[in-house]
C-alpha cells in the first residue's frame, strides 16, 4: 500500500472530522443572547421586568417566587410557544423549537435571579 496517495490521507482525514461533525448537530442557539435581544425588552436584563432605570416593564417578574411556582414548567413553556394577553406577550413558535422553549424556562426563567444580567454567553445542552 502506498501510504502516501491522496485516498488514503482523504480517509484518515474524514476518520477525525466526521465524529466532530455530528457532535455539532443540531445547531446549538445561545439563549442568552436569544433572550437578551427578544426578551429583556419586557421582561427586564435579570428577568425581574425592571428597566435599567428601575421602572416597571409589562412583563412577567421572573423573579417573583411567590407568583412563579403557582406556574409549572409547561405552563411557562406554553406561554413562550404560543403567546398570552392577545399578543402582549408575543408567540415564539416558529423561531424556537419545543427543546429550546423548554431549556430557556428551566435555565433562564426559573433561575433569573433579581440584578443578576441574563446575558453572559451560554449554549443549550442539548
Ligand atoms: C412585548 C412584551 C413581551 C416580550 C417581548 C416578551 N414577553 Fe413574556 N410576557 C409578557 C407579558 C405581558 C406577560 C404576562 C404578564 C402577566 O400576566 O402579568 C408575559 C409573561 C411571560 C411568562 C410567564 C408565563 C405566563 O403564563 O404568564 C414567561 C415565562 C415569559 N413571558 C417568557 C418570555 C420570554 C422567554 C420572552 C422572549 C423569548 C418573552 N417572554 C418576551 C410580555 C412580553
Amino acid at each position: 500500500m502506498n501510504y502516501s496517495s491522496p485516498k488514503y490521507s482523504l480517509a484518515i482525514l474524514l476518520l477525525f472530522y466526521l465524529p466532530g461533525l455530528s457532535a455539532q448537530d443540531p445547531p446549538k442557539k445561545d439563549l442568552r443572547a436569544f433572550f437578551a435581544s427578544n426578551c429583556v425588552v419586557c421582561h427586564g436584563p435579570d428577568g425581574s421586568a425592571r428597566g435599567a432605570d428601575g421602572s416597571r416593564l409589562k412583563g412577567q417578574d421572573f423573579t417573583n417566587a411567590k407568583e412563579m411556582k403557582d406556574f409549572t414548567d409547561a405552563e411557562l413553556a406554553k406561554t413562550i410557544r404560543k403567546g398570552k394577553l392577545f399578543g402582549r406577550m408575543p408567540s415564539f413558535k416558529g423561531r424556537l423549537s419545543e427543546a429550546e422553549i423548554m431549556e430557556l424556562v428551566q435555565q433562564i426563567v426559573r433561575k433569573a435571579e433579581k440584578g443578576k444580567a441574563i446575558t453572559a454567553p451560554y449554549e443549550t445542552t442539548k
